[in-house]
């Protein structure tokens, strides 16, 4: 099996003003220890995303976007392109996020112009996916999450996409405390990683990352990671305080 470093990230949503923000980077970076043998990354606000780079300078915590957009600049009043985040300091970015895609029009199509441009300016994509209740109950779990693989991944040459991360959150798990079982996540993640050999290469999806994210916390984080193809976690609410993330982020 490949040698995957085990990634958790949080993602702030719309939480937490700049002074908040700050406050609370350096509180993380007080509590997660220097030589974390785990990638950590948390993703706040658009507007706190410089100065939480700045307080966590010398940390081993990277700074992401929740989202942005796939044009480089231009007549397009509201949107981040790849680089001004890039100018922030940060190394990630979330693409296509379920809130995105339920909320703001975000579709299979627009996921793939931002990873494009994201991996063209070389921030470290995290692709969400993930099916719905119904699609779930409809037996449609695996038609959904193939298709946003594929197109998600169309067009882009396999050799661009060794940094993309993934991240399987079924939506009726987000923000809602039922996880996915262990046996349906073991499930989803070991198909994931062959529509990503059978999209691509197989050693690009061994060396893949993927993460589960959908009411993480301390409490199960331990189990998750235990299963074969899970590499991480993207966590939302347990992201925000600083006892609970940095007890997902110290699961061993
Ligand atoms: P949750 O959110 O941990 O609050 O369920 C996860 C996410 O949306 O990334």
């Amino acid at each position: 099996m490949a040698n995957r470093t085990p990634f958790i990230a949080g993602n702030w949503k719309l939480h937490k003003d700049c002074a908040d923000s700050i406050t609370f980077a350096e509180e993380l970076k007080r509590a997660i220890p220097q030589d974390i043998d785990v990638d950590v990354m948390v993703a706040p606000t658009f507007t706190a995303l410089h100065p939480v780079c700045e307080a966590l300078k010398g940390s081993p915590i990277a700074v992401g976007a929740q989202d942005m957009f796939w044009e480089a600049q231009g007549a397009w009043t509201g949107e981040i392109s790849a680089d001004m985040i890039r100018s922030c300091g940060c190394t990630h970015v979330i693409i296509g996020h379920s809130e995105r895609r339920q909320f703001f029009g975000e579709t299979d199509e627009t996921v793939n112009a931002k990873l494009k441009a994201a991996l063209a300016a070389g921030l470290v994509p995290i692709v969400c996916i993930g099916e719905t209740d119904a699609e779930r109950k409809a037996g449609k779990t695996f038609d959904v999450l193939g298709t946003q693989v594929t197109k998600g991944l169309n067009g882009i040459d396999p050799e661009t996409l060794a940094p993309v991360i993934l991240a399987y959150e079924p939506v009726w798990a987000i923000g809602t405390g039922n996880t996915a079982t262990p046996e349906m996540v073991q499930e989803v993640h070991a198909f994931l990683r062959k529509s990503v050999a059978d999209t691509t290469h197989k050693e690009l999806a061994n060396a893949m990352r993927i993460l589960y994210g959908g009411s993480v916390k301390s409490g199960n984080i331990a189990e998750l990671m235990g299963l074969n193809d899970v590499d991480g976690a993207l966590v939302g609410g347990a992201s925000l305080e600083t006892e609970s993330f940095s007890g997902i982020v110290r699961y061993k």
